[in-house]
């Protein structure tokens, strides 16, 4: 399903005649069709039912797609993992922060990637089912299938095949070699460096990576905005990596601090 990379015809011909016209050529190529080479890489560690993650994903992460040019300098990768565990003494079960329903999803997305190679595609898919995480409508993810006109059939080959968990396993293992470790989703990192809560932020670094010649329009602004601010206040709300350890920690402080005021109050 993967379509061909486009290739403009002015690099077609730059080829043909290499030996005469490499320096002209090579400008046409980098002037309007950035090379691979100088694509930014972006990757969203994230996980399907976190609200920031799809509130990421349905309201920033979209705009990339809505520019053309601001996509054809980027290099999107979606790791559909984030906080999941596997599971202890096994090397293939694994739970969930938001529990099965969120490792359903998180395979499903896996499995979309996989099946639809093409980032226009999958995130399409990944774009509708997270737009009804947000509206609190997940159970009706595969409407997904019928809105944008796909087999539903190859998705869940791939979830009851066990080749889901295979990619899913995948991602823990990409996931958990990040460096620095993530901390909480999303997760956004920009050519090798995480943004940490700035994440919303994610096309100004975009810009400031960007070694081609072809800078967006999108940048123009940005550039003189944004990029050159010291330090972005750390505003992005996130799904905490260690979330449920907080709480029953939390729980428990309380429980106990009860215990001691009703002692009190009896004695
Ligand atoms: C841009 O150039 C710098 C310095 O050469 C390099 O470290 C960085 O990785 C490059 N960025 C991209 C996105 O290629
Ligand atoms: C799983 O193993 C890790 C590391 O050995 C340990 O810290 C953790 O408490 C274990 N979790 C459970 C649920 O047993
Ligand atoms: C998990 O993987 C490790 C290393 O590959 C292996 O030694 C171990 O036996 C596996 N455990 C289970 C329960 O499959
Ligand atoms: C599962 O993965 C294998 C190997 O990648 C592939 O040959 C097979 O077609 C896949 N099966 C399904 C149902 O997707
Ligand atoms: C840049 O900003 C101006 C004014 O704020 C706006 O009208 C214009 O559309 C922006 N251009 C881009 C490419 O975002």
């Amino acid at each position: 399903m993967a379509s061909p990379p486009r290739k403009p015809l002015s690099l077609v011909f730059c080829m043909v005649s290499l030996s005469f016209f490499f320096f002209s050529c090579s400008f046409l190529a980098s002037r309007s069709f950035p090379s691979d080479t100088d694509k930014v890489e972006l990757g969203l560690y994230y996980e399907s039912l976190c609200p920031y993650s799809a509130n990421f994903i349905i309201n920033y992460l979209v705009k990339v797609f809505e520019d053309d040019d601001l996509l054809s300098v980027v290099d999107l990768h979606l790791y559909p993992w984030g906080n999941a565990k596997i599971r202890n003494g096994t090397n293939t079960t694994f739970d969930c922060q938001h529990g099965p329903s969120e490792c359903l999803l998180n395979t499903v997305e896996a499995c979309a990637i996989a099946i639809w190679p093409d980032v226009n595609e999958h995130f399409q898919f990944i774009y509708c089912v997270e737009t009804l995480v947000y509206e609190h409508k997940y159970p009706e993810w595969e409407t997904c299938f019928e809105k944008l006109g796909l087999d539903p059939k190859a998705i869940s080959d791939c979830y009851t095949s066990g080749n889901g968990t295979e990619l899913e396993l995948h991602y823990a293992a990409e996931t958990n070699s990040l460096e620095p470790p993530h901390q909480y989703v999303p997760w956004v990192v920009v050519d090798g460096q995480p943004l940490y809560e700035d994440y919303e932020n994610f096309i100004s670094y975009i810009c400031k990576a960007y070694n081609g010649t072809a800078l967006p329009k999108a940048c123009s602004n940005i550039t003189l905005n944004t990029v050159y601010k010291e330090k972005a206040e750390p505003t992005g709300p996130v799904c905490n990596k260690e979330t449920t350890t907080w709480s029953t920690q939390i729980r428990s402080a309380i429980t106990s601090w009860m215990r001691k005021m009703n002692m009190a109050v009896s004695m």
